[in-house]
């Protein structure tokens, strides 16, 4: 009888135990002592290396022939010791094939080595298992939450209460939630809307915005076409009398802007907006603004450098990733509200299985992109009650003061041309010796780039700045000083000099 019925055949199942299978012992509290163990003792090696080094390149095909045979090896008898073994290789590989951000030599990308104890929150994080977008499952990253955002509300002077912090998986994503809410708020019939009377809904922004911006406008359905681009002043700001003219010609041509993006610390060259100037023209136009502070928002920690972000407490939204200029593991983005009912406007739909009637504004998810989302404001507040915002503060002005001396550095030195005066922790320069006509000065650029991120001993990037190629570094070590600066300068001389003189050929 119960051969012919499944359903009965499952109920005698019930009086069974399940044998725990070997596996079982991945889940054993010793394994995380053993583990944890061998880990620290690696990652504190690697963060104690401040010697100089850059990155080191392997083939991929090298590296992903290892992958498979790790990826194949059998664990059938895989005895506990050996799989950390396993473990520890794999670490090894990591560090060894990783961007070494701890290294004085690394200068090239706007993230950093993080504050040791903010990475080991982030495995506190990892273990507790549990996403922050509901009070339920996260009541003190919900509480954590609402108190930091009071810190950095009172440093932008916000009146308690009446602002909404929310946090996203990077900047990127805070960018495109704030559009949402932006394109919700001016244009509220945006759903419906096939045409209108008060013209084509677009967005401005500068010419140098961060390529997410624009990516937003694209996915919400706005279309890239109805971006109205500003142009940069000679410091990559927006240039505010031409951004009136292009605004202009835009309405003309029937767009009805609803919204500008202005940049604290754009990607090129870290430039800050003129804050209170744009503040005033989306006022007056009734735009919505939003500044990405992705890179530079972070300066409010600090009494020196917030007044470079004079006008941000009038913008309606803007971006602060904490996981780059705060020394904190990726991600930990912060999107300010300056009216707390915006936020509330981004996301129409409801889940009732989740989210509470009686919440008071707790549950993060309601105003966000992201279902299961890491409590990652527990990364910044950690470090932030240990160590206090001067030690954020201090950190930020230091890499601030030896960029502005790299600058001058780089004034007196023959043959070195900044291209901008720094805002930020971001130098962009060309190296360009007078005999150097044998060779095109952006050829010139990007040969030196290479073999400095072939010789391994320095980690720099390189950008274009309007239509030239020029040589950045950005000082995020928090090590860094201008000791290792001139040493770079003269690895880019030695290598310029051989390359000018033999006259190489490039590409
Ligand atoms: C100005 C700016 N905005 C946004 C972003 C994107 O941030 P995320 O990488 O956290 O998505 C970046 C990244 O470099 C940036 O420089």
């Amino acid at each position: 009888m119960y051969k012919n019925n499944p359903i009965d055949s499952e109920l005698m199942l019930l009086d069974r135990d399940i044998s725990i299978p070997k596996t079982q012992k991945a889940f054993d509290a010793t394994i995380l002592r053993e583990a944890v163990s061998v880990a620290v003792e690696k990652l504190s090696k690697n963060i104690s290396n401040t010697s100089l080094r850059g990155l080191q390149l392997v083939q991929p095909s090298r590296l992903e022939e290892l992958v498979e045979e790790y990826t194949k090896r059998t664990h059938k008898d895989a005895k506990e010791d050996i799989s950390l073994k396993i473990f520890e290789e794999i670490i090894d590989l990591y560090v060894a094939t990783g961007i070494p951000v701890y290294s004085t030599g690394y200068m090239g990308r706007q993230f950093s080595g993080v504050v040791p104890i903010a990475g080991l929150t982030d495995l506190l994080t990892s273990m507790m298992s549990q996403p922050s977008s509901f009070y339920e499952s996260a009541q003190l990253p919900s509480i954590v939450e609402k108190v930091i955002a009071n810190e950095f509300g009172s440093l932008l002077g916000w009146k308690k209460d009446t602002y909404d912090v929310v946090t996203t998986s990077g900047g990127s994503l805070a960018n495109i939630t704030a559009l949402l809410t932006a394109r919700n708020c001016k244009v509220p019939n945006f759903y419906n809307l096939h045409s209108s009377s008060e013209g084509i809904p677009a967005v401005a922004m500068s010419s140098d915005v961060h390529y997410s911006v624009k990516r937003a406008v694209g996915i919400l359905g706005i279309g890239e076409d109805q971006i109205v681009s500003l142009p940069v002043n000679t410091k990559g700001q927006i240039c505010m009398s031409q951004a009136e003219s292009k605004l202009a010609e835009a309405e003309a041509k029937g767009l009805s802007v609803f919204c500008l993006v202005a940049s604290a610390g754009t990607t090129p060259v870290g430039a800050i907006d003129l804050l209170n100037d744009l503040a005033e023209l989306c006022k007056r136009k009734n735009y919505w603004l939003h500044v990405d502070g992705a890179h530079a928002g972070s300066f409010l920690v600090s009494d020196k450098l917030r007044g470079k972000l004079q006008g941000i407490e009038l913008a309606d939204s803007f971006t602060l990733d904490a996981h780059k200029t705060m020394f904190l593991p990726a991600s930990c983005t912060l999107l300010f509200y300056k009216n707390k009912e915006a936020a509330q406007q981004t996301f129409y739909k409801k889940a009732s299985y989740i989210f509470e009637r009686d919440s008071n504004n707790l549950d993060g998810g309601e105003k966000s992109f992201e279902c299961t989302k890491r409590p990652m404001i527990m990364n910044l507040w950690i470090p932030w009650v240990l160590y206090g915002r001067e030690f954020f503060a201090q950190k930020l002005e230091e890499l601030c003061e030896t960029t502005k001396q790299a600058y001058y550095k780089l004034k007196l030195e023959k043959d070195f041309y900044p291209l901008h005066k720094p805002e930020a922790n971001i130098l962009c320069f060309r190296y360009s010796p007078e005999n150097s006509n044998v060779i095109k000065v952006k050829d010139l650029q990007l040969a030196i780039r290479d073999i400095i991120k072939e010789d391994g001993k320095f980690f720099i990037s390189k950008v274009e700045i309007e239509g030239e190629t020029a040589l950045r570094v950005v000082f995020m070590n928090h090590e860094i000083t201008m000791t290792h600066f001139n040493e770079l300068l003269t690895e880019i001389k030695r290598i310029g000099e051989d390359l000018v003189s033999n006259n190489k050929k490039l590409h």
